[in-house]
């Protein structure tokens, strides 16, 4: 997996997947992907309603084309999984949600009806990919075996919400969860899956609030951010997205150390900043998430 070709994924949009009005708008925002809810944002009572709309929205998606259809299935102990799975593999879908993930079987559980449906359709095997939502201590303290549980895995998304209950933190800030969060990102990191995705922000009315978390989940080495309303997206993607200024001073400190190796030496002193090869690697991975997201060419 780590080779293959994963797009860039800054926001995340969730739908609940039985609300028909949400549902009609959800792929015209600015959202880079899409999750229609089966899980918690649907009573039980309307789960099977939900799997249908769903599976009838994904026959007018394709694959390959923004916003990228992803669906939030519900945990394997519901023992829905199969007819989830069944209705929702479908050409148009790009990728699987799995939430309150704690055990290699959990993935292993659904890995199987992945399987199954994938032959059925025609698709290749492992087209389908998993992101694993991380939201307990079971899920922190088993990341890096819940990882190897499949090749499809393309990495974490953090829940806040539950994990927040399960540890039980009162009022959460970005503190409450550092360590939990720095650990996605270290395992993650280790075995080559994309950086972890944010927790959706509750509160819809600080923008600021949603700012600065999104910034500090940021700096420690998060990328991307779940949604739960269209008017966060601008937000989010806007802080994952490099600015001019990031790009401007990215450029010149690979052209500074160019200038550098012609004159046989490894690291430049940039006006008070040294600048050697890894932060001249850092400075690469700015302009290649420029280039890939059409800031530059
Ligand atoms: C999301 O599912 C959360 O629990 O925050
Ligand atoms: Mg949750």
């Amino acid at each position: 997996m780590p080779n293959e070709f994963f797009p860039i994924i800054r926001s995340h949009l969730y739908g609940p997947g039985n609300n028909v009005k949400i549902l009609d708008k959800i792929f015209d925002t600015e959202a880079d992907a899409v999750v229609l809810d089966l899980e918690d944002a649907v009573p039980y009572d309307q789960k099977k309603l939900a799997r249908t709309m769903v599976s009838e929205i994904i026959a007018d998606r394709s694959y390959n084309s923004r916003p990228y259809t992803f669906v939030r299935i519900n945990h394997p102990n519901l023992k829905i999984t199969e007819e989830e799975i069944n209705l929702i593999v479908q050409d148009g879908l790009f990728g699987i949600r799995i939430p309150k993930v704690e055990s290699a079987e959990d993935i292993r559980i659904v890995e199987e009806f992945l399987n199954a449906q994938e032959a059925k359709c025609g698709m290749k095997n492992g087209r389908i990919k998993i992101i694993c939502n991380i939201e307990s201590s079971k899920g922190i303290l088993s990341a890096a075996n819940i990882l190897q549980a499949s090749d499809r895995i393309v990495g974490f998304a953090f829940g806040a919400a539950d994990f927040a209950e399960d540890i039980n933190i009162w009022k959460p800030d970005n503190f409450s969860f550092l360590y939990p969060k720095s650990h996605l990102v270290l395992v993650s990191s280790a075995f080559a899956v994309q950086p972890p995705v944010d927790s959706v922000f509750t509160d819809l009315n600080d923008e600021d609030g949603l700012r600065k978390s999104s910034l500090f989940a940021k700096n420690i080495g998060f990328f991307g951010r779940s949604a739960i309303h269209p008017k966060q997206i601008s937000i989010i993607n806007d802080v994952y997205t490099p600015s001019s200024e990031e790009i401007t001073k990215a450029q010149s400190i690979i052209n500074a150390l160019h200038n550098a190796e012609k004159q046989n030496t490894g690291a430049v002193n940039m006006g008070g900043d040294f600048v050697d090869i890894a932060i001249v690697k850092k400075a690469e991975g700015i302009i290649n998430l420029s280039k890939s997201l059409g800031i530059i060419k």
